[in-house]
C-alpha cells in the first residue's frame, strides 16, 4: 500500500515503465487458483486488451473465502434500512459465505452454468450482494439494472444479452416510496423469449402475480440448497459482468467486465484511494445498479476485507439528516458519496448536521459528476469538519475502477480538481485535431493511452460499436468522451462530457435515448434534448419539442410527455423543462444545431454564434423568446 507522496511517485514511475512488474505484484496480494503465464497484451488498434492471460481465480474466494481465517466473525456487509426504525443486519464474512454459497446453489439447481447471464433488478438489500457474489461463484455473467428503469428499459437490457434468469423483489421502499419490482418485471418479460426463471425475494410483502413453472420464492428456493458451493474456476478473462451505460447516440451500451483485472483493480484502488485500514467501516451511497455500486460496495471492499454498509433508502427521508444519522450510529469511518446528494444536502438547514456526530468521519469521497468548488468545501468544513481528506474520484463505468483521484491525506487536494492518475494510468490530453498537448496549464480532451487491468474488454455484442466509441476518436488510444485541463501542478479537473451525454445528479444519460422516448407520445413530430446547469442535479434535461399541432394545453402536454420518458426509461430521464417551438434549428445538412440550443438552455440569448448556416434563421429567434429561464 501506497503510504506517502515519495512512494506515489516511486509507484507512478515502475507503473509507466515497468507496467507488467508492477501489476504482477499487486496482483499478487489476490487468491489465484492457477498463477498467470503471460501479464498483458493488448492493442488499442483492434482494439484488444488481455491481463493475466492463463491465470485462473474466482472473485468471490478473495472476497469471502480468504477472510474466513482471519476475520470469520468480522461484519462484512452492515446494512442499514430505508425504515430507521426497523433493525440493521450485521452480516459477518462466515455468514456472507453461507449465503453466497445458498444462492449459488439456488442459481445452479434452476439450470444456471457457467456463461449463463442472469439479470439483477432488486432493491439495496443484503440479498442483492449475495445474487452479485453468486453468479460470480458460479461463473455466470450478472447484469445489473437499477431498479429505478423502467419495463422497456428493462426488456432492452435483458434482450441484449438474452438473460436467462431474472432475480428480482415483491417490491423496493425508496424513502416514503414503494416501488413494485415484480409488476415491472412481470411486464418486460412478456418481450423476453431469452428468460425461464424469475425468482422473487419477499422484502415488502406484497401480494404479486406468481407465473408458474417461471416464478420462484427465493426464500423457498433457498431453503432447499447446501451452503457449500465449490467456486467455478475463472479464466482471468471470462466475462464477471456486464452493465449497461447510456450512450451518445443509440441504445445502452453493455460494458464488459472480465474476472481477473477487474479483480486486482477494485481492490488495489480501493485499499490506496481511501487508504482503507483494518477494521474501518467504508460507506459507499451509490446504487448497487450503478458501476460505483459494483466496485465500491461489494468487489473493492469485500476483497479488501473491509465491512461495507449498504443502504436501502434516500438522503432526504424521513429528513434531510438522514445520511449523518446513519454516520453517527454505525460510526463509518469512509464516506463515499455524489456531488449532487452534497448540494441536495447543502440546502437544508445546518442543524440537520450539526444533531448528530460525525467524529468517527476519517476520509471522504466524491464521484460521478465534476464537484463544484461551493459543495467542495461545504463538505469539507461541516461533514468533514476541516479534517477529512476529500478523494474527487474521477471514473467511468467503462473504466471499471477509479483513475484520477488523491489519495487521502497522501495527495495535496485541490477543490473541483481529480489531482493525479493513479499508478497504472497514462492520461493524454487531446487538441481537436487529434495531437497530444503536452505540459502543464492546458486542456483538452482526456484519453488514457495504456491499459490498465479493469478496463471494459468490449461492448456486449458489438466490437465494432466498442471501437467507433471509444478507440477511433483519436487512433490509437482510449477515448473518455469527458474534456479536462490540467493546470501548474499537473493536477486534471475534469470539465465534463464533450459528446451528447449529460450528466443528471450522477446518472449518465444519453439525450438520443431521451429524444426518441419524447418522439413517442402520439402529438411529438421531433425533439432535442440538452443539459442546462442544475443548481442540485448539476445539470438538468431541458427539452425541445416539436409537435404536430398547434399547443393548447402546455402543462397538460409536458405532463404527458413527461410520464412517456418515465414510462419508457424511467423516472430519472424525465425533462425538467420543455419548451414547444415550430422547428429545430437545423444545417442545410438537417443537422440539429445543438450548440445554439445549449446556450439557450444555459439562458444565453446573446451571444449564440455564428447562425448563417442554418435553414431558417428566425426560428432562433423564436427559441430565445420563449426560453424556460
Ligand atoms: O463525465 C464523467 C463523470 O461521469 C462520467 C462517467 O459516468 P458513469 O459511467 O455513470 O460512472 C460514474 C461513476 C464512476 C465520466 O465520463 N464523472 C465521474 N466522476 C467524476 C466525473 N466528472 C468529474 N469528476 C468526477 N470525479
Amino acid at each position: 500500500m501506497i503510504t506517502n507522496l515519495v512512494e506515489y511517485k516511486q509507484q507512478y514511475r515502475e507503473s509507466n515503465l515497468e507496467p507488467e512488474e508492477f501489476w504482477t505484484k499487486q496482483a499478487s496480494t489476490l487468491l489465484w487458483k492457477k498463477k498467470w503465464d503471460r501479464v498483458l497484451e493488448f492493442d488499442f488498434y483492434k482494439p484488444e486488451v488481455k491481463w493475466f492471460i492463463g491465470g485462473k481465480l474466482n472473485i468471490t474466494e478473495n472476497c469471502i473465502d480468504r477472510h474466513l481465517t482471519a476475520r470469520a466473525h468480522q461484519t462484512a456487509i452492515l446494512w442499514e434500512s430505508n425504515d430507521p426504525s426497523e433493525p440493521s443486519r450485521k452480516i459477518t464474512y462466515q455468514q456472507l459465505s453461507v449465503e453466497v454459497n445458498r444462492a449459488a446453489n439456488m442459481l445452479k439447481a434452476n439450470g444456471i452454468q457457467k456463461g449463463d447471464r442472469v439479470c439483477i433488478y432488486m432493491p439495496m438489500v443484503p440479498e442483492t450482494a449475495f445474487a452479485l457474489l453468486a453468479c460470480a461463484r458460479v461463473g455466470a455473467v450478472h447484469s445489473v439494472v437499477f431498479a429505478g428503469f423502467s419495463a422497456g428499459s428493462l426488456v432492452d437490457r435483458i434482450n441484449d444479452s438474452n438473460c436467462k434468469m431474472v432475480l428480482t423483489a415483491d417490491g423496493a421502499y425508496r424513502g416514503d416510496k414503494r416501488i413494485d419490482l415484480k409488476s415491472i418485471v412481470d411486464e418486460a418479460l412478456k418481450k423476453c423469449p431469452s428468460v425461464d426463471k424469475c425468482i422473487v425475494l419477499n422484502r415488502t410483502n406484497l401480494s404479486v402475480s406468481m407465473q408458474p413453472v417461471r416464478d420462484l420464492w427465493w426464500h423457498e428456493e433457498i431453503r432447499k440448497t447446501s451452503d457449500v458451493c465449490v467456486a467455478e474456476e475463472m479464466d482471468a478473462e471470462d466475462l464477471l459482468f456486464i452493465l449497461y451505460t447510456s450512450g451518445s447516440t443509440g441504445k445502452p451500451k453493455g460494458m464488459v467486465h472480465t474476472c481477473g483485472g477487474y479483480a486486482v483493480y477494485t481492490n488495489y484502488t480501493f485499499k490506496n484511494v481511501f487508504q482503507y485500514k483494518e477494521g474501518q467501516t467504508f460507506w459507499c451511497t451509490a446504487d448497487v445498479g450503478w458501476i460505483t455500486g459494483h466496485s465500491y460496495i461489494i468487489y473493492g471492499p469485500l476483497s479488501a476485507g473491509a465491512t461495507t454498509l449498504m443502504f436501502e433508502g434516500v438522503p432526504s427521508w424521513p429528513d434531510m439528516g438522514r445520511f449523518w444519522h446513519v454516520i453517527e450510529k454505525h460510526k463509518v469511518n469512509i464516506f463515499y458519496t455524489a456531488p449532487t446528494a452534497i448540494r441536495s444536502l447543502e440546502k437544508a438547514p445546518l442543524s440537520f448536521v450539526e444533531k448528530y456526530d460525525l467524529s468517527s468521519l476519517q476520509v471522504l469521497g466524491s464521484v460521478g459528476e465534476p464537484i463544484n468548488e461551493e459543495a467542495w468545501h461545504w463538505y469539507d468544513k461541516n461533514i468533514g469538519k476541516g479534517n477529512c481528506p476529500i478523494v474527487d474520484t474521477w471514473w467511468q463505468t467503462e473504466t471499471g475502477g477509479i483513475m484520477i483521484s488523491p489519495l487521502a491525506g497522501i495527495t495535496k487536494t485541490k477543490p473541483a480538481f481529480a489531482t493525479l492518475p493513479l499508478p497504472g494510468v497514462q492520461p493524454a490530453i487531446m487538441d481537436e485535431a487529434g495531437n497530444e498537448i503536452e505540459g502543464n496549464n492546458v486542456e483538452g480532451r482526456l484519453t488514457i493511452k495504456f491499459p490498465w487491468p479493469s478496463m471494459a474488454r468490449t461492448i456486449y455484442g458489438d466490437h465494432q460499436r466498442f471501437k467507433d466509441t471509444y478507440f477511433s476518436t483519436f487512433p490509437g488510444k482510449y477515448f473518455t468522451g469527458d474534456g479536462c485541463k490540467r493546470d501548474e501542478d499537473g493536477y486534471y479537473r475534469i470539465t465534463g462530457r464533450v459528446d451528447d451525454i449529460i450528466i443528471v445528479s450522477g446518472h449518465n444519460m444519453g439525450t438520443a435515448e431521451i429524444e426518441s422516448a419524447i418522439d413517442e407520445h402520439s402529438a411529438v413530430c421531433e425533439s432535442a434534448v440538452v443539459g442546462f446547469p442544475h443548481d442540485i442535479k448539476g445539470q438538468g434535461v431541458y427539452a425541445f419539442v416539436v409537435t404536430y399541432d398547434p399547443v393548447h394545453e402546455p402543462i397538460h402536454l409536458r405532463n404527458e410527455i413527461k410520464d412517456v420518458v418515465s414510462k419508457i426509461i424511467g423516472p430519472i430521464a424525465k425533462p425538467d423543462k420543455i419548451q414547444f417551438v415550430s422547428g429545430l434549428p437545423k444545417t442545410r445538412s438537417g443537422k440539429i444545431m445543438r450548440r445554439i440550443l445549449r446556450k439557450v438552455a444555459e439562458g444565453e440569448t446573446s451571444n449564440l454564434g455564428d447562425t448563417t448556416t442554418l435553414l431558417d434563421p428566425a426560428i432562433v429567434e423564436e427559441i430565445k423568446k420563449g426560453a424556460i429561464s
